[in-house]
């Protein structure tokens, strides 16, 4: 019998395990110099959290969620992103007490879409939520996060697209005009953006059909009807971009696809990814979502890259994974069973402070030490018979096509010292 992987997921190993990690890697170490901490949730949440906060009209919710019912009949599902689980756990674990609280997480989403490149079913997600904060110096600091991720992974051309959806009070001028504009336009529109414009008038801008994207570009913009606060917030965190050197382009008619968005919102895309599938990241402020999860009115903003795509791009571009200063690798190769104990006290020794491994399956010493070679190990070190009888160790260095052997007894610190290189 053969199995195949669910259509949509993917095995992670060799290379593309290398990217992966590499920008998980990275992304901790920026999210650190920023203060940020680890969240882990769940990778299912009951349906409400979902289906309450992306918003019922949405894509997400309509059409993609992965949702089913337990033994107990509850309703459950799978993430589609990560932002609705982190609020649901902030809310519940009441973590309010030093506000903003800053968070960041990376892990496995899932929506039902119909896989292509760049487009899976189950993708990994990389995300920052800062909770607690309506300054636009968070909402910089978000966008200036994600900015120098991507550029810290290596990536040159990418466009930073930015947005202000404004807040509820901007929102309902608006509205009426959107509607009074699309009115005139109905039949023009898709069967569901005919039912979109009852429902929840913003998602039309998510439409992938092109007639629709037509009217929604032609169409007035929320942008334009920004209350004096909300102008000003967003003129603050332009200001501030200008000041770190961030380019950005304000694109009006970016409005994100999901319900929880107010105020700020942005992208990355890249114009070398076919058009569906080119953001690479994107996110936006959620004023109002603690408060919907029966938390407090605070404000919060956060972010989310595809892991998939970030490494899909990188690799179509040639850059480059650079791994970080690995540790030294010592490949110890035992020639006869009967020397195992002195072989277990050597992997311990080694293990302490170096990679290290050994042959389980033993080979003459020639296809070990062309292994280790092949294996980029930067030593091998041998125990053979007269080793073994004088309790010796001989280590070989690989690149310098030297080789010393130590007494194991005296001679521990001068083993460390060639290893270490010092
Ligand atoms: P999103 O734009 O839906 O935002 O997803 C963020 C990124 O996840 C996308 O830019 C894309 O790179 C990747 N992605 C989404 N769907 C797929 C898929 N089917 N296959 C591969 N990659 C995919 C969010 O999820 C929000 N939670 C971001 C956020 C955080 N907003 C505020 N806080």
């Amino acid at each position: 019998m053969v199995l195949n992987s669910p259509r949509g997921t993917s095995d992670f190993y060799g290379k593309e395990l290398e990217y992966r990690n590499f920008i998980i890697e990275k992304s901790k170490r920026l999210f650190e110099r920023f203060s940020y901490q680890q969240i882990v949730t769940p990778a299912f949440e009951h349906t409400e959290v979902f289906s309450r906060s992306i918003g019922e009209a949405t894509d997400i919710v309509q059409k993609e969620m992965y949702s089913f019912r337990d033994k107990k009949q509850r309703s459950l599902t799978l993430r589609p992103e990560g932002t609705a689980g982190v609020v649901r756990a902030v809310v519940e674990n009441k973590m309010y007490a030093d506000l903003p609280l800053k968070l960041f997480y990376e892990g496995n989403m899932f929506r039902y879409e119909r896989p292509q490149k760049g487009r899976m079913r189950e993708f990994f997600q990389i995300g920052a939520e800062a909770i607690g904060s309506d300054d636009p110096l968070m909402d910089t600091e978000m966008i200036w996060l994600i900015n120098d991720l991507f550029s810290e992974l290596g990536f040159k051309d990418l466009v930073l697209l930015i947005n202000s959806m404004g807040c509820e009070e901007c929102r309902k001028d608006y509205m009426e005009e959107f509607k009074a504009y699309l009115v005139q336009r109905l039949e023009k529109l898709c069967p569901e953006c005919k039912k979109r414009y009852d429902q929840n008038p913003l998602r039309i801008f998510d439409c992938k059909n092109q007639a629709c994207r037509v009217e929604a570009e032609a169409s007035p913009k929320i942008s334009e009807h920004l209350c004096k606060q909300c102008y000003q917030h967003f003129e603050k965190i332009t200001q501030n971009l200008n000041l770190l050197a961030i380019s950005f382009e304000v694109d009006h008619s970016l409005v994100r696809g999901f319900d929880y968005y107010t105020r700020t919102v942005f992208e990355v895309i890249s114009r070398q990814l076919e058009s569906a599938q080119n953001a690479l990241g994107g996110g936006g402020r959620y004023d109002k979502l603690v408060g919907q999860f029966g938390g407090p009115d605070i404000p919060a903003i956060g972010f989310a890259i595809g892991t998939d795509r970030t490494s899909l791009l990188m690799q179509q571009l040639g850059i480059k994974p650079l791994r970080p200063k690995r540790a030294r690798s010592v490949y110890l190769v035992s020639m006869d069973q009967k020397f195992s104990s002195f072989l277990v006290k050597l992997l311990k020794f080694f293990r302490k402070e170096f990679k290290c491994d050994t042959n389980f399956n033993k080979k003459n010493l020639s296809t070990e030490i062309k292994w280790a070679e092949k294996n980029d190990y930067d030593f091998v070190a041998i125990i053979g018979e007269e080793e073994f009888k004088n309790l010796m160790v001989t280590i070989k260095d690989i690149r310098k096509f030297k080789q010393h052997t130590f007494s194991w007894e005296n001679e521990k610190d001068k083993i460390l010292a060639l290893l270490r290189g010092n």
